[in-house]
């Protein structure tokens, strides 16, 4: 039984590019079932080539979900444990119903950033799987921020060439983003963590702009202001519409983005009376140059 499911995984798996710039779909495998490895590879080089990948058709358990996300590495630990699930805690919940300790409704993700750049291995992929979803919007937002560094002027890029972020929990520019709890900062210490601006994708060798306009506090040797000016620039100028895939959710979607190339974020557009529940994974990654 298992080699049939093998040999079928491989032979029916079709990978179809979403747009020239960003994002891939997947269709013809059930990740519950056994893999060989030349579909994992493909998935990864899918993920790597396209920045972010749409897997259609899924119907997994917490657990399965999990253990299809061995396919891209090893699950590591998130922020904000009182999202994990108590049974599976590598598997989180990104729930519109989490509210902060006043009770108000938190919207983690509402602007674009990329996850856990305070970790000194920050994740390199993020996943979600659709579990609830609202009957319209609520559509999640990947930006390659590959190609937002290529498309900076030659000047505006040998500028920035070897600066580093210096990167905490939360950072004093959150004030500007609606989707961070106030209560958060205070339960992590902040442990400043540096990373590079331009972050080099060990997978394919391109560069990226890599930095998150709340965890990144300043760059190293620069005022926060001064610093916050320049981020805010190079995220005006990376993020183009023809950089964007805007995902629209549909049930059994399990939607996976490297996150050496991309900045990410959620739509708050929908109905709040609306559920909208979805497992997120984070994929252990390397450390940054
Ligand atoms: C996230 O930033 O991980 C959440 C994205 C989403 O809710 O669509």
């Amino acid at each position: 039984m298992v080699a049939l499911h093998f040999l079928k995984g491989a032979a029916a798996m079709k990978v179809t590019q979403l747009s020239p710039h960003i994002g891939a779909e997947v269709t013809g495998i059930d990740l519950r079932n056994p893999t060989d490895a030349e579909s994992r590879r493909r998935l990864n080089a899918a993920v790597v080539d396209n920045v972010a990948l749409v897997i259609r058709d899924q119907d997994f358990t917490p657990r399965q979900y999990l253990a299809a996300i061995a396919l891209f590495g090893e699950p590591m630990e998130q922020h904000f444990t009182q999202y994990a699930l108590p049974d599976c805690p590598l598997v989180h919940e990104v729930s519109n119903r989490h509210t902060d300790k006043s009770g108000k409704r938190v919207m983690h993700g509402a602007g674009w950033h990329t996850d856990h750049t305070n970790h000194v291995r920050p994740p390199k992929y993020t996943s979600l799987y659709a579990v609830a979803l609202p009957s319209s919007g609520g559509d999640t937002a990947v930006v390659n921020m590959r190609a937002g560094y290529e498309a900076l002027p030659e000047a505006m890029r040998q500028k920035i060439q070897g600066m580093k972020t210096v990167n905490v929990f939360q950072g004093s520019a959150s004030a500007r983003y609606s989707g961070q709890s106030a209560d958060a900062q205070a339960e992590h210490k902040p442990e400043p963590v540096l990373q590079p601006l331009v972050r080099t994708n060990p997978d394919n060798g391109a560069k990226a702009l890599y930095f998150h306009p709340v965890k990144t506090e300043n760059i190293a040797g620069m005022g926060a202001a001064e610093s916050q000016t320049l981020l805010a620039d190079l995220l005006e100028r990376s993020v183009r519409s023809e950089f964007i895939y805007r995902h629209q959710w549909r049930k059994g979607d399990m939607l996976i983005w490297d996150n050496r190339a991309a900045m990410h974020r959620a739509y708050f557009d929908y109905d709040p009376g609306e559920y909208r529940l979805l497992y997120r994974v984070l994929v252990r990654g390397e450390l940054p140059f």
